[in-house]
């Protein structure tokens, strides 16, 4: 096996949402893989039995155990996917936000310079760009957050231009938009607690796990009234990280990507998309507008299609949610 000559990978919040599907695509295309995460979100019991991997208990703050783990397992990048992304949340505790998302981050960053490790996978995201000017958005639309959250991403965007600038540290920056879906061999799958992401709450309503889905605005100016987003099947979002890391360990310069279907589906669609793949009903209570939901996000990924060849290859909603009906039926199943 060609195994031991690709570059060891340290993958921060390997044990949440996107980050395990990421330690998948590595370990498919080859990498050694280390995963750190402080299990504040993530699930130690998909790290122990679906990835498979050296795992870290551990704090990205934590100077000296990154040190530690950067020399025990020889890494070379980074990809880095710890944050805590509940963008209310961020409204009423924005401190919490600030600390872990740049503070955290910039500690990360400074031990990697001063270990001298120059690649680094960032995941930033749409709410960088708050609301759009331009649809699809493309990546040079203005950057004017709405929510602390979001100026968080910024903040390290900016933190890593200034670092490549400085100390030559190349990074890609992933503006995602909607994660959305789980692996489509059913290994693992989106369980964040709270959950706040629409789709896993439909499905969850479909279990009988909640009563209903509440739909927040039904007269925005849509087809049918209700919020449209970009949903990305998060396969898709692994594999792009795989492919922007071989565009930085094969000397790409520091760029930005964002990562969407460049189409968007509505609420109401989701909700009968749901509906259809798990062939029940699912009860919904029409609310009022949530401050700060534009009706429109949806953005244009032909840059990364560009530079870095990356396809999705899950693009329909109706795949993206039998992936993920298939994953919470089993993740939820004699419970
Ligand atoms: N889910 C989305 O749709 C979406 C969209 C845009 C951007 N993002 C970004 O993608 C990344 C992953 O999101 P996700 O949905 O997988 O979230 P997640 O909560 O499932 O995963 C994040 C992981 O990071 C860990 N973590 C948090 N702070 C940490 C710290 N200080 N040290 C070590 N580990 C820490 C958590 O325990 C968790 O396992 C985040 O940076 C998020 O902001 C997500």
């Amino acid at each position: 096996m060609s195994h031991n000559q690709k570059s060891p990978v340290l993958v921060t919040g390997g044990a949440g949402y996107i980050g395990s599907h990421a330690v998948l695509a590595l370990k498919q295309a080859g990498y050694p893989v280390v995963v750190l995460d402080n299990l504040v979100y993530g699930h130690q019991d998909l790290v122990e039995k679906v990835l498979q991997v050296d795992f870290v208990q551990g704090d990205i703050s934590d100077r000296a155990l990154l040190t530690k783990v950067f020399a025990d397992y020889g890494i070379q990048a980074v990809m880095h996917f710890a944050a805590y992304a509940y963008v209310g949340e961020s409204v009423t505790n924005p401190a919490k936000y600030y600390r872990n998302n740049v503070a955290g981050t910039l500690t990360l960053l400074e031990t990697m310079v001063e270990v001298g490790i120059k690649t680094i996978v960032f995941s930033s995201t749409c709410a960088t760009y708050g609301n759009p000017e331009q649809l699809p958005i493309p990546e040079t639309h203005p950057q004017n957050p709405i929510n602390p959250y979001g100026m968080t991403k910024l903040m390290v965007e900016a933190i890593l231009s200034d670092f490549d600038q400085a100390y030559d540290l190349r990074s890609v920056r992933f503006r995602y938009f909607n994660a959305a879906g789980a692996d489509p061999a059913g290994r693992l799958g989106e369980d964040h607690s709270p959950e706040t992401h629409l789709i896993p709450l439909v499905l969850l309503t479909a279990l009988g796990r909640r009563e209903n889905i509440a739909i927040f605005g039904t007269d925005y100016d849509t087809p049918d009234g209700t919020c449209i987003r970009d949903y990305i099947h998060v396969t898709d979002l692994a594999q792009a990280h795989v492919q922007g890391l071989e565009y930085l360990l094969t000397g790409g310069r520091t760029e930005v990507f964002n990562l969407g279907n460049g189409s968007g589906f509505s609420v109401r669609e989701v909700i009968a998309a749901g509906e259809t793949v798990s062939g029940r009903s699912i009860p919904v209570v029409e609310s009022p507008r949530r401050p700060g939901d534009p009706a429109v996000l949806i953005g244009s990924a032909t840059k990364a299609q560009k530079i870095l060849s990356w396809q999705p290859q899950y693009p329909e909603i109706e795949v993206i949610m039998q992936h993920a009906w298939a994953w919470h039926q089993k993740r939820h199943s004699g419970a």
